[in-house]
């Protein structure tokens, strides 16, 4: 009996981190502790913990007499809404969370775990980096993280939250991972903090200024997701899950669906008859998507693309859009970046896109140009364009110029175009292409303004719609707007069994 109360010691004592104090301290910044928030995150009662009575090995700085059973990482296995997962969860009431040596293979232990076994890893980030009395093994252990990473990169999904102080090496980990979740005002992403700021380039700044939650979900786009609070994070982890599958052999979760009545008729009156006033992607994709599934990523970065996840007859898809309310649904740097990392997931977890096009081409200027609109434009055409799941495209106002070509055109392997009978599909808006082509004509006309005024309504007849693309096969079908949903679920059927292959390589070069 001894031998099994030692063990019950043992366990008491993992339960408790860095011990109580720490432990309220941690709960009067609002924060959970780590196995509080995999309580949250599981299914109850299907956590199996991996590694509880770990310790460093650490013997400098005093260090051999510091020691916590777990060695400030829970990790394990279990389930999300009956779906196998694994999780580790930093503990910052040891150590702030740092990273030692045993600390990094424990992460690694679950991650190996997780790739043999095809199961998506969830990380709960919450530390000061790497331990800083470990020097070297600490850095090694993060190094053995970031290439597992890289390794498990499109073969099974990592979600990264982050809801704590995430400094120095604690950043790139989630970094490389397919989506990161950040808690508004207790979580910070950073190289370095604000202190080093200052000394490096003299720069004042807060921790929520430099890394705050609004800030990288605003301004640098680091972050997916930011979210409320730790329990908001934690439901909008599960959410994401949900349209995912295990792994890039398998297909998400489908979920019942009975289909009824698909019509939508307030979507033939939603393209507002002035062609340059705006109106909100949003409200197509949430007549067009299954009835609240619709979870957008990135929502505050880059707003003049829209990506998220939704279903469509309880099948997952991942919808691209333009968002003509946001800088006229213009192709800029960010947007491109936006949407080529949302599609290239897409593409690598077999989820079929969805390409909503109103676009009035790619933002011109020195700002766009010297920060490489040629590059990042072209990241969004490639990643489209190598994309193999079932594709499908609808226009509903503008498209042209090479944004044409860029949004999921029939030429980069669309396999169904369809366009509203509003589309425009040209080289250049009327006015500016009347001004090019017929430069002499309104020169030597009498009244300039007038001429130039017919010569644009003769180019819009020409080219403002949707039938010469369609008379071409470029454009599938011209559709009446209320009958896309239905026209998107027996599309998406249709593919379901698509087979398509890009030709072997070692891997792509797309222009990073
Ligand atoms: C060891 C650490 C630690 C670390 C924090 N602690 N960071 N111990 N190594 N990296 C310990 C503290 O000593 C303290 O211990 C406890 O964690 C809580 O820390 P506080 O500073 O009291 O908390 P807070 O005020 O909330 O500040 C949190 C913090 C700050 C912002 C994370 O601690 C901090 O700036 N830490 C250092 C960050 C850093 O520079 N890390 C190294 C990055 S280099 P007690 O005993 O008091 O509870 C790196 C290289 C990898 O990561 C590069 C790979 C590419």
């Amino acid at each position: 009996m001894d031998k099994l109360h030692i063990l019950k010691e043992k366990m008491a004592q993992a339960q408790l981190g860095g011990g109580q104090k720490r432990i309220d301290s941690q709960h009067s910044k609002g924060k959970l502790t780590a196995r509080e928030r995999i309580q949250l995150l599981m299914d109850e009662g299907s956590f199996e913990e991996i590694g509880m009575l770990v310790t460093h090995r650490s013997r400098d700085f005093g260090m051999e007499k510091e020691q916590y059973p777990g060695d400030g990482v829970v990790t394990g296995y279990g389930t999300v809404n009956g779906r196998l997962v694994y999780v580790f969860s930093q503990d910052f009431t040891v150590f702030g969370g740092s990273l030692s040596e045993t600390h990094a293979e424990k992460i690694c232990k679950i991650m190996d775990l997780a790739m043999q076994n095809g199961a998506p890893v969830i990380g709960l980030n919450d530390s000061g980096g790497a331990r800083i009395q470990e020097g070297v093994v600490s850095l090694g252990g993060y190094a053995d993280i970031f290439y597992r990473n890289v390794q498990a990169s499109g073969v099974i999904p990592q979600l990264s939250a982050v809801m704590g102080p995430c400094a120095g090496g604690a950043v790139y980990s989630p970094a490389i991972t397919d989506f990161i979740l950040m808690v508004e005002h207790s979580s910070y992403m950073f190289v370095t903090g604000p202190n080093v700021v200052k000394t490096v380039t003299h720069e004042t700044v807060t921790s929520e200024e430099l890394g705050g939650a609004q800030t990288h979900a605003q301004k640098s786009g680091v972050t997916h997701f930011s979210c409320e609070n730790e329990v908001a994070c934690i439901e909008h982890l599960k959410q994401l899950l949900s349209y995912m599958p295990q792994n890039c052999e398998e297909d998400a979760p489908v979920y019942p669906y009975e289909v009824g009545n698909e019509s939508r008729p307030g979507l033939n009156d939603i393209i507002p008859e002035n062609p340059n006033q705006p109106y909100d992607i949003k409200e197509v994709i949430e007549a067009v998507a299954d009835s609240d599934s619709f979870l957008e990523v990135h929502k505050d970065y880059a707003e003049n693309i829209v990506v998220g996840f939704a279903r469509l007859a309880g099948r997952s898809i991942g919808i691209v859009a333009n968002q003509p309310a946001a800088m006229a649904g213009v192709l800029d740097i960010n947007s491109s970046k936006k949407g080529a990392r949302f599609v290239r997931f897409c593409d690598a977890f077999n989820i079929p896109l969805l390409v909503l096009v109103d676009v009035p081409g790619f933002l011109p200027g020195t700002d766009q140009e010297w920060n490489g609109i040629i590059t990042n434009g072209a990241k969004l055409l490639f990643a489209l364009s190598e994309a193999t799941v079932p594709k499908v495209t609808v226009i509903t106002r503008k498209a042209y110029g090479g944004a044409y070509d860029v949004m999921n055109s029939k030429h980069i392997g669309a396999d169904l175009n369809y366009a509203w009978p509003t589309a425009e599909i040209a080289v250049m808006g009327a006015k500016g292409a009347a001004e090019i082509i017929f430069k002499k004509e309104i020169a030597e006309a009498e009244d300039h303004d007038a001429k130039w005024k017919e010569k644009e309504l003769e180019y819009t007849e020409k080219f403002a719609n949707p039938y010469g693309a369609a008379a071409r096969g470029f454009i599938d079908e011209v559709i009446v707007p209320d009958t896309t949903r239905e026209k998107l679920i027996r599309g998406f059927r249709m593919l379901e069994n698509k087979v398509a292959r890009m030709p072997r390589k070692k891997h792509d070069n797309i222009p990073l």
